[in-house]
């Protein structure tokens, strides 16, 4: 069996784990703060404060920026749900902007015509919540010239991207952005588990992220409202927050795979570029990915061109499972979900996304992936072109 994406746990990860079991704090120990100081360093960020995932971290990121019943938030549609999910959390409003098809990230020129109609009509997002898809940054930069002209304010996903850079600029710096959200679920570049974090170089939202990620407790006398009633015993509870945190045993396993990161993303270009090389002579489209990135390679996604197919895109994922290469498909795009549906959302409003959809195929991509299967899963795709 070949799975679409796979954890590396080296014997390292293993005798750091250990060693927390063996220690006097299993949660809320010091792995946690040198788990979140290391993503700090490697991100060029000032603070980060690590959750039980991203989607939480996602969450404590929408309130900590402050958003409020109906305010208007927009993301693209190819992305986990967790992406729009968390503005709901908040009560907000969801909206989506379609992607580049060449890309699969958020369509500038799109954004662009969206917010010059929405300053007509008064309806601007508070909020816009981008994602790296795959791995390969969006233009960032833009949407953050963007973002001082219409007055709304940017977390980056960075789920995919933990590891990627954009002109030579780490992702998750938040040079472009107020937050942004890391995920170390196991198909990730690195693990946790589950797992989240978020970065940013805002000292309020640090505190309100932490606190939120906590219950909303702070322990912190210099924070304290009533500063008067601060003795041994005493904590604050400022926020309706929850309880997000990673554990010291998470947090062991993160600080040792972390140090493996910049290795595993030159191991995943170097399947990509594998992937792309033997694909060239096929009837399918790779991600575009523009020089000025270096994508992390968190999923490897390709798009059929039908017509030049024996099977259909459904008959391509049923001939791959029955030979056990468990191909995906990044991302059925939110706003077809059953319950986004039922928010409003029909088919043909993001095109884009919708073709993508239709078309795509993420073929298996992990550290222990070997060139021998590449070939094998290369072949089995070159046996059903026409
Ligand atoms: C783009 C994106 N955002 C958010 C998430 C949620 O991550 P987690 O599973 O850590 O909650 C994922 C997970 O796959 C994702 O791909």
């Amino acid at each position: 069996m070949i799975p679409y994406g796979k954890h590396k746990i080296h014997k390292s990860d293993i005798l750091e784990i250990k060693k927390v079991l063996n220690s006097d704090f299993i949660t809320q120990g010091p792995k946690t703060k040198d788990f979140q100081n290391a993503i700090s360093k490697f991100s060029n960020s000032k603070y980060c404060v690590v959750s039980n995932s991203a989607s939480s971290s996602l969450i404590i990121a929408c309130k900590a920026i402050g958003l409020n019943k109906n305010d208007n938030v927009w993301t693209v549609p190819n992305s986990y749900v967790a992406t729009a999910n968390c503005a709901l959390h908040c009560g907000a409003k969801i909206d989506f902007v379609d992607i580049d098809i060449n890309t699969g990230n958020i369509s500038i020129e799109k954004l662009e015509q969206k917010l010059k109609i929405a300053l007509k009509n008064n309806t601007l997002p508070k909020l816009i919540i981008t994602v790296h898809f795959a791995g390969s940054p969006t233009d960032q930069e833009l949407i953050f010239d963007l973002s001082k002209k219409y007055k709304f304010k940017i977390i980056e996903d960075c789920s995919h991207s933990f590891g990627a850079k954009r002109n030579n600029f780490k992702i998750g710096d938040c040079r472009f952005s107020d937050i942004s959200v890391f995920s170390f679920h196991p198909v990730k570049m690195i693990t946790t588990g589950e797992g989240g974090a978020c970065t940013t170089n805002n000292i309020k939202y640090y505190n309100k992220l932490n606190m939120l990620n906590s219950n909303g407790i702070t322990k912190n006398i210099k924070d304290f409202k009533y500063k008067a009633n601060s003795s041994k015993f005493y904590y604050e509870q400022q926020y309706l927050g929850f309880n997000f945190r990673m554990s010291d045993i998470q947090a062991a396993l993160g600080l040792s795979q972390i140090k493996n990161l910049s290795k595993t993303v030159k191991k995943r270009n170097h399947l990509a570029s594998l992937y792309k090389e033997k694909l060239s002579s096929l009837p399918v489209n790779t991600q575009y990915i523009s020089k000025k990135n270096l994508s992390s390679y968190h999923i490897y996604v390709i798009r059929i061109i039908p017509k030049f197919f024996k099977l259909n895109h459904k008959e391509i994922f049923n001939y791959f499972h029955s030979k056990n290469i468990l191909i995906n498909l990044h991302y059925l795009p939110i706003h077809l979900h059953p319950f986004y549906r039922k928010l409003g959302f029909k088919r043909n409003t993001f095109v884009n996304s919708e073709m993508h959809a239709k078309t795509a195929l993420t073929l298996p991509l992990f550290y222990d992936l070997e060139e021998k299967q590449i070939n094998y899963i290369v072949k089995l795709l070159s046996n059903i072109c026409k």
